[in-house]
């Protein structure tokens, strides 16, 4: 039975913080003790390198890396633990699918990205089209805050070499329809490849990447209960297998001394050196615990928390909120982001933070969507398994406090 109080003594945070509200889980998760107990055992009584060593520590410590990988690739539903590359974060990930790609991008060609994306699914693609001296295109949002698809699909044409796009957005919480916008991209241009940008979904709702058929899919262990510096690219076996490496180094080759060096297959030759071995299997340990809570479940608390937050706000301070994203609950993932009384976003999160109330505040990190939306900064909110209705009332107590002090 899902209970969040009893999912908080999970967190070993709550105990050293008993008073603490944390409502910024889409910049990072906390950290559940089977996760640290996990990077921990790797420290303390394994701790040697993978893949290299070929004496009974050094390949306990493999398969237990390799047994992460499995884990990850069952979680999100892959073909194959091949499918899964380990990276640094999201952001690693996407700017690795951006090099991997460069060489076969041809003049004429074009990128297709949306009006809501973070930077990190933004610039690298930016960045790319600059150099490859192709269009850039950006699909808008429309009234509702969701992507406009009319708009995306008369961007996506014959010559589009990649569409990308998040599946939760981090500020407005869209969740968008990811199957349905591929099959629409695959549609227009069979050859066009799709790149999901899966940060703020993988710790909130089920990911299918066969039902969702994009050919990567990017995430970081860290919003999902695991620790910072881990990340995950998912590429679709046949594709991975046509990409040479571009990074190059320890671990990915097979002959290096070859006229034509030769390397190793996949997902092996896109992780040059040694990974974050630790991190890894915490990451493992992660996806275990959520699998155990439930995704269903998480959803739907995350989902009540929305429609008592979203109610409660917008009763509360009437026509001086604006809450941004879409109307529907339904469509949204566990995040609120809002502005308040003409009152500066920084200043909300400044004093929220001295009654230990964490939000975040500023653009973050999608400036294109702020512009879009004629705002400089809000404050965001957003839940995660360990939030009840208690922390969405003393957010508002707070909030009614700071409206009376700042206004
Ligand atoms: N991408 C993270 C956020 O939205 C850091 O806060």
């Amino acid at each position: 039975m899902f209970n969040p109080q009893t999912l908080k003594k999970d967190f070993p945070i709550f105990t050293h913080r008993p008073d603490l509200v944390y409502l910024d889980s889409a910049a990072t998760a906390l950290k559940p003790q089977m996760v640290i107990d996990a990077e921990q055992e790797y420290l303390e009584q394994h701790s040697t390198n993978i893949a290299r060593g070929l004496y009974p520590l050094a390949e306990q410590t493999t398969e237990k890396f390799e047994k992460a990988r499995e884990t990850v690739a069952r979680f999100i539903g892959a073909q194959s633990p091949q499918e899964i590359v380990f990276t640094s974060g999201t952001t690693a990930s996407i700017n690795l699918v951006a090099q991997l790609l460069e060489h076969g991008i041809l003049p004429g060609q074009n990128i297709v990205v949306t009006e809501m994306e973070h930077h990190s699914n933004f610039l690298p693609w930016k960045e790319l089209a600059a150099r490859k001296n192709i269009e850039f295109r950006i699909a808008p949002i429309d009234a509702d805050e969701r992507i406009d698809l009319a708009a995306l699909a008369k961007l996506v044409d014959r010559e589009t070499a990649i569409v990308a796009f998040s599946a939760v957005s981090n500020v407005l919480g869209t969740i968008n329809p990811v199957q349905e916008i591929t099959a629409q991209v695959k549609q227009k241009n069979s050859q066009a490849l799709v790149l999901v940008d899966a940060a703020q979904a993988i710790a909130h709702i089920p990911i299918d990447v066969t039902e969702w058929d994009a050919d990567f899919i990017a995430f970081s262990a860290h919003k999902a209960f695991g620790p910072t510096g881990v990340g995950v690219l998912y590429g679709k076996q046949a594709l991975l297998e046509t990409l040479s490496p571009v990074t190059f180094g320890g671990g990915m080759v097979l002959d290096a001394c070859a006229p034509t060096t030769l390397y190793q297959a996949i997902p092996t030759r896109f992780e040059a050196g040694t990974p974050n071995i630790g991190g890894v299997i915490a990451l493992g340990a992660a996806l275990d615990y959520i699998s155990a809570t439930s995704l269903a479940d998480i959803r739907l608390h995350e989902l009540s928390l929305i429609e008592y937050a979203v109610q409660k706000l917008q009763e509360t301070f009437r026509d001086t909120i604006r809450i941004i994203g879409p109307q529907s609950i339904q469509e949204r993932s566990g995040i609120i982001a809002f502005t308040l009384a003409n009152i500066h976003p920084h200043d909300i999160a400044h004093l929220l933070g001295e009654q230990n109330i964490c939000v975040r505040a500023g653009e973050h990190c999608t400036a294109p969507l702020h512009r879009a939306l004629g705002l400089s900064a809000t404050t965001r909110i957003s839940f995660s398994i360990y939030n009840t209705e208690q922390d969405v009332d003393r957010l508002v107590d707070e909030l009614k406090k700071i409206v009376l002090l700042l206004k």
